[in-house]
C-alpha cells in the first residue's frame, strides 16, 4: 500500500522542504506538496491553514510544515479543530507525541535544525503509533475544549 502525505512551507522553509521531500520519496511517500516553491516572501499562516484542511477533511491522516522557526507554523495549525501540531528538534519529542499525543502535523525550523536531524525526526515521527490507552480521552478533552 502506498503511504501518502502533504507538504508546505514559508519562504523561510523552501529549502529544508525540498530535503524532506527527497528523503519522503525515498520512503516510499506519494508526496502533495502544497508550496510555497520560491523564497519571495510568503505568510506562513495561509499555508498552514490550507495543509490543515487536507488532514481535517481526511484527505491526509498527516503533514508536515516548514517555516523559520516552526513556531508560527505550529501555532497556526493548532488553532485548527483536530490538527495537533508538534514543533520538534529533538526524536523524544518527536516519539512521545505520537504516542501520546496522537500528533498529525509537524512543524520544523530551517533556521533552527540541520537536514539530518530533521530527517531522523521525520522517519521517527511517522514510524511510531499511537498508544491510545489513556491518552485517547486526554486528546478528547482538548478537543471538547475548543471553542467553535
Ligand atoms: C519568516 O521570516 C518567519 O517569521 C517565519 O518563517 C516563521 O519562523 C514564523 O514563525
Amino acid at each position: 500500500m502506498n503511504k501518502k502525505i502533504v507538504i508546505g512551507c514559508d519562504h523561510a522553509g523552501f529549502i529544508l522542504k525540498n530535503k524532506i521531500i527527497e528523503f519522503l520519496k525515498e520512503k516510499n511517500y506519494i508526496v502533495e506538496d502544497i508550496g510555497c516553491y520560491n523564497t519571495d516572501s510568503t505568510d506562513y499562516p495561509l499555508i498552514a491553514q490550507q495543509l490543515c484542511k487536507k488532514i481535517t477533511s481526511k484527505e491526509y491522516e498527516k503533514g508536515i510544515l516548514i517555516c523559520g522557526t516552526g513556531i508560527g507554523m505550529s501555532i497556526a495549525a493548532n488553532k485548527v479543530k483536530g490538527i495537533r501540531a508538534v514543533v520538534c528538534s529533538d526524536t523524544t519529542s518527536a516519539k512521545f507525541s505520537r504516542q501520546h499525543n496522537n500528533t498529525n502535523v509537524l512543524c520544523f525550523g530551517q533556521r533552527i535544525i540541520g537536514e539530518y536531524l530533521a530527517k531522523d525526526i521525520c522517519e521517527i515521527w511517522l514510524d511510531t503509533e499511537f498508544q491510545k490507552e489513556r491518552h485517547l480521552k486526554r486528546i478528547l478533552m482538548i478537543e471538547d475544549s475548543i471553542d467553535e
